[in-house]
């Protein structure tokens, strides 16, 4: 695994690329050069937080090619970062690429690339081959870091570059990256995933879990805070399993733990959790620090224990309302939020509606509702029991509804309180008007001005509107 010879290789690795990155900076200079401007790019990112911080170092790295970022895919450059958990992610794909070839007729020196889950499907890149000839690169999720030696490449050799890779090799570590927002950002502590639920494509396209080494992870997380970082949030697929795959001795909590004491980080979130490895360790770490957000993010599935088994989540309906329990009584006013699925294989009424059950037990600030999606390659796939489609909405609507109702009312029980809030940006409607968020990850709105970006604030909420509030700068 990641152990000391391993980190010796790979910064042998990262020294590679940034001799590539020379190699690519000269390159784009000398065609700025021939043109008299500068090159744009333009990266698109599809999918979960962890493509999204996958796409801060493709950001950084293009930057430290030489190119300047376009506010639109009109730009020499473009970069697709792809996620293909439901069908409907990898349609938009398709649709954009309508889009970026008409573009690239306008201006046929444009490069495309496409990278991310979606082209870890050996039928995605048939297709990609097939009827998308314009597509100047392909590349997968193992092999992100090598963007600057493929870019090269690309410019060098002409056609259609593809390099997909079906498992990782390194965790390379020290590449540049771009963060979006100067005073917050994410930090993978894990890749992959080893749980294989019956529905899901993650851990095919993203490869079996591994942790990265704690001193690592904590050691980014101290040159963050130095960089003016107040809010972390520690990323991967099932965090409660961090460190098992490690020769080094850690849990997860025990690491949560350690990022407490780090000096400048005031706020830690963390995501996914999944049910069947959240231990007591991680409840009373969390309830024992200030710094670690009470936002908990555990995702249900099915409330049926039937389908949970069909699913391979390894727990039943009763542990994960135990669980809940548990974790309110340790933390009265945590936020709990949620992901489910409607109309998976051999879903009943009665399964439905066990799921109903556990929302209105429950009561979750918020949920992510799924309309099954059949993803070829995973087990539930092949089921010859898939629901019919109007089925599935009539539940869908139904689930929608009792979500929405029950976070308006759990939302609407902070109108009048006093609450910390992270100061993100200045509203995009209303200039007048600054956002941030709460420690419990909900969104207020409030007069200010640009100075309280990137700080916390006590904000009175003097309004709520569902999914968010209406504050002013509290003077308490
Ligand atoms: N690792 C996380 C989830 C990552 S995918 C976890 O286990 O909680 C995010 C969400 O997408 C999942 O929680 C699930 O609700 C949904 N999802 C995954 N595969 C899906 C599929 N085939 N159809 C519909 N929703 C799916
Ligand atoms: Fe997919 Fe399950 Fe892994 Fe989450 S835990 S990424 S749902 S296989
Ligand atoms: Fe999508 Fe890949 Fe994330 S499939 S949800 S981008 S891990």
């Amino acid at each position: 695994m990641n152990t000391a010879g391993d980190n010796a290789a790979v910064s042998e690795e990262t020294k590679r690329q940034y001799e590539f990155i020379q190699k690519a900076r000269a390159l784009v200079n000398k065609r700025s050069d021939a043109i008299g401007r500068k090159l744009t790019f333009y990266v698109r990112t599809f999918g979960c937080q962890m493509n999204f911080l996958g796409s801060e170092k493709l950001v950084g790295i293009l930057k430290e090619i030489g190119y300047v970022e376009a506010k639109s895919e009109e730009a020499d450059f473009v970069l697709y970062n792809t996620c293909t958990v439901r069908e409907n992610a990898n349609n938009k794909v398709y649709g954009r690429l309508g889009v970026l070839h008409g573009i690239k007729r306008k201006n046929p020196k444009m490069k495309i690339a496409l990278c991310g889950c979606m082209m870890q499907e050996p039928t995605v890149v048939d297709t990609i081959q097939k009827t998308y000839p314009f597509v100047d690169l392909v590349f997968g999720t193992h092999n992100i870091y090598k963007l600057p030696e493929l870019f090269v490449t690309m410019w060098e050799a002409g056609g259609q570059i593809i390099d997909i890779w079906d498992s990782y090799k390194d965790i390379v570590e020290d590449l540049p990256a771009e963060r979006k927002y100067r005073f917050k950002s994410g930090v993978n502590i894990m890749y992959g995933c080893n749980n294989f639920c019956t529905y899901c494509i993650v851990p095919y396209v993203r490869g079996r879990e591994r942790s990265r080494n704690p001193l690592d992870i904590l050691r980014e997380i101290e040159r963050l805070a130095a960089d003016g970082v107040v809010e972390v949030m520690l990323l991967g697929q099932n965090v409660n399993s961090y460190g098992k795959t490690l020769d080094t001795k850690i849990t997860f909590a025990g690491l949560l733990k350690e990022v407490t004491q780090i000096d400048g980080i005031e706020r830690i979130r963390f995501m996914t959790s999944h049910p069947k490895d959240l231990s007591d360790e991680l409840i009373e770490v969390m309830a024992g620090s200030d710094k670690i957000c009470k936002h908990l993010h555990l995702p249900l599935q099915s409330g049926s224990t039937r389908l949970l088994s069909l699913m391979n989540r390894h727990y039943e309906k009763e542990d994960y309302l135990r669980l809940t329990d548990k974790i309110r009584a340790a933390m009265p006013d945590i936020a709990l939020t949620t992901d489910i699925i409607v109309g998976f294989p051999g879903e009943t009424e009665e399964d439905f509606n066990e799921t109903m059950r556990v929302v209105e037990q429950v009561r979750y600030d918020s949920a992510f509702t799924f309309i099954y999606s059949k993803r070829t390659g995973t087990p539930a796939a092949k089921w010859t029991t898939q629901i019919p489609e109007d089925v599935v909405q009539r539940r869908f609507d139904r689930l929608l509804a009792a979500v929405q109702r029950i976070g308006a009312e759990k939302a609407e029980k902070f109108t009048g309180t006093i609450q910390k809030v992270l100061v993100e940006q200045i509203n995009k409607q209303d200039k007048t008007l600054l956002t941030g968020r709460m420690d419990n990850n909900s969104v207020v709105h409030f007069p200010g001005d640009e100075s309280l970006i990137g700080k916390i604030v006590d904000v009175e909420l003097v309004w709520c509107k569902g999914f968010y509030y209406m504050g002013r700068k509290s003077e308490k």
